[in-house]
């Protein structure tokens, strides 16, 4: 365990001596990893640090304005709204990985644009210790903000959580009074929901996937899951009020993780299960089926593309 009365004046100091007079950025992303290197930094050299967050349309339910409301406090705060450009650049695209690259390359105009724009010579990024073991050996390819060292110019990238576990950055950002939707968030893809929604990404599936990942996060924190989600993979026939309907089938998921290396499908009460199916199933009228996913990883991976 990480002690915070040593770790975080430390890392204030390791920011301020690589950085020293110049302006720096990072990329929020509303996860507690990105969030708690830009309370370090931000600690570290005031408004030297810009930090950018991009709104792709593809976050959770409430995520940009819980965003405006963490770091209110820092002034160099920048909200990108890009939704439109990122569903324009997705359409038609069915493909996972073509999907991820087109997200990720996106993320990177929009992010280099303000790096550009404060004159950044500095990236500071929540990069932590397994997503380090992770890119060495990567099964698909991860944005993160991964990409963003090798296509934006920076002078240095400062890391100051590298070598730090998940509950480990947890514990510093409590020891840095972030808010607790932020210190205890289950992590998120980077490619958000677009990575929950199988084939096409259009409003109406992100619509769906963003009222049943808030419906399944808020039913299951209880069970206190590494990861609780729901995914729109398909169409199936339902019936609703007299009518019969083909519409969207949500798979719902909750795992047990220590890394999400490896991941345990959990069980769940019938009457819990019942809820979400009908909340679900109320939030929109193209849904026609609700199942849950009780598959470990391996052999299925955590999320569903
Ligand atoms: P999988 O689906 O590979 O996920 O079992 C393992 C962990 O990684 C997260 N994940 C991603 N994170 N970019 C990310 O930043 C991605 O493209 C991505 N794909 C999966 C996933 O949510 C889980 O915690």
């Amino acid at each position: 365990m990480v002690d915070t009365e040593t770790f975080v004046p430390d890392a204030v100091a390791e920011i301020e001596d690589e950085i020293g007079d110049a302006n720096a950025v990072i990329a929020l992303s509303g996860g507690v990893d990105s969030s708690t290197a830009a309370a370090l930094a931000y600690e570290a050299i005031g408004t030297q640090l810009t930090a950018v967050y991009v709104d792709t349309g593809l976050m959770r339910k409430g995520e940009t304005d819980e965003i405006r409301e963490t770091f209110d406090y820092m002034d160099s705060l920048r909200i990108v709204e890009a939704q439109d450009r990122f569903l324009e650049a997705l359409e038609g695209v069915t493909d996972p990985e073509e999907k991820r690259h087109i997200i990720g390359e996106q993320f990177i105009r929009e992010f280099e644009t303000v790096a550009k724009e404060v004159d950044a010579d500095y990236l500071v990024q929540g990069t932590i210790y397994p997503d380090r073991i992770e890119s060495e050996g990567t099964i698909k390819s991860h944005h993160n903000v991964g990409g963003l060292p090798e296509v934006v110019d920076f002078e240095g990238i400062v890391e100051p959580m590298r070598d730090l576990y998940k509950d480990e950055v947890r514990e510093v950002a409590r020891a840095l009074d972030l808010e607790e939707v932020v210190s205890e968030r289950m992590p998120f893809p980077g490619p958000g929901l677009a990575v929950r929604i199988i084939g096409e990404i259009t409003e109406e599936k992100l619509e769906v996937a963003r009222e049943a990942n808030h419906v399944v996060e808020e039913e299951l924190e209880e069970y206190e899951p590494w990861q609780a989600l729901a995914a729109v993979i398909g169409k199936a026939t339902g019936v609703k009020g007299d009518n019969r309907v083909h519409g969207w089938v949500v798979s719902v998921r909750s795992v047990e993780s220590r890394d999400g290396m490896t991941a345990r499908a959990q069980e769940i009460d019938w009457d819990t299960l019942q809820r979400i199916q009908s909340r679900i199933t109320g939030s929109h009228e193209n849904v026609a089926r609700v199942v849950y996913d009780v598959t470990h990883k391996p052999p299925a991976t955590i999320e569903y593309e």
